[in-house]
């Protein structure tokens, strides 16, 4: 290889190797006329299950570091305000990715979360994040399973509804219910009430297998009164 060559090829090496360290969000720009379902299919499909899949693994091992949780039923799921706002800003919401087992590496200390492997969301201007919002609400494939929770969220005395949170029922365990407090291989619950429909809440803590037969959720045998108690919980550590 001439001088020349073993330069370049050092030089495309290093630049590789910024290209791949770069993880400066993608940015989409909204324009009147666009398809929004083509549009997701197109830019999100690569890391969310944009239909119903059949039974097998729902992604590749190498997708697995990118993955998010699926979007065929977020008008069953979300709330479109908080959707709206998350998309054109979005926070991370499961401190080890949708498959922790993808981002955490065993380290000297014990295991440790590679923030080198967690997804920087791309970031939807305020136009196309009301369009994508809107098309997405429109997804409710289960929305008869929703309207059988009877639920009516109700405020709870925090100290108590936390006892039971943390120690009585271990959520905490995979949870944090403060920022910074709590485990990580779950999705954080202290924006849960901001960010989940209460009857979607209920739904899931009862049988989290009916919404993603793939989930590391365990099903905690509770009664319905038990669950409601925690769905209140949430909803009274977001008005703290
Ligand atoms: C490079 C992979 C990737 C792409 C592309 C991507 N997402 Fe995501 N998405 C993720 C990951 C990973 C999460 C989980 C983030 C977290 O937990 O903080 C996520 C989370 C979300 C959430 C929050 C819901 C939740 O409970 O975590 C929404 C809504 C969302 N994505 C919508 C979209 C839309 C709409 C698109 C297409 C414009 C898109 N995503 C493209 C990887 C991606
Ligand atoms: C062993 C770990 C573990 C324990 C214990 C646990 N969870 Fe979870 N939980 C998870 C994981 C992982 C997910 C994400 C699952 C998914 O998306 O399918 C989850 C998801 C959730 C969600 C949906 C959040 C969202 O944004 O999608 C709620 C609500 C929830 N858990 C509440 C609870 C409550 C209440 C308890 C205690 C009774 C609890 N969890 C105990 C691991 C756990």
């Amino acid at each position: 290889m001439s001088i020349a060559r073993w330069l370049l090829s050092g030089v495309l090496l290093a630049l590789a190797a910024q290209v791949g360290a770069d993880d400066s969000p993608r940015y989409f720009k909204g324009g009147a006329g666009t398809d929004m379902a083509a549009f997701v299919t197109e830019n999100c499909v690569a890391c969310h299950a944009v239909k119903p899949v059949g039974d097998g693994p729902r992604h590749s091992a190498a997708t697995r570091a990118e993955s998010g949780p699926p979007l065929y039923y977020v008008g069953d799921k979300y709330r479109e305000e908080w959707l709206r706002e998350w998309l054109q800003a979005p926070e991370r919401i499961r401190p080890a990715g949708y498959y922790p087992s993808a981002n955490v590496r065993a380290s000297p200390e014990g295991d440790a979360i590679d923030e080198t492997s967690l997804v920087s969301h791309p970031i939807l201007d305020a136009e196309l994040a009301e369009e994508v919002a809107g098309y997405l609400m429109t997804l409710t494939p289960y929305a008869d399973r929703l309207a059988q929770e009877e639920y009516e969220p109700a405020s709870v005395p925090l100290r108590m509804a936390r006892l039971d949170f943390r120690r009585f029922k271990g959520c905490v365990a995979c949870h944090q219910d403060v920022k910074g407090e709590g485990g990580v291989s779950g999705p954080e619950l202290y924006s849960a009430w901001s960010r989940l429909q209460p009857q979607f809440i209920v739904s899931f803590v009862r049988s989290p297998g009916q919404w993603n037969p793939d989930t590391m959720m365990p099903v905690l045998e509770m009664n319905d009164a038990a669950i409601h108690r925690l769905a209140n919980y949430l909803k009274t550590i977001a008005e703290e």
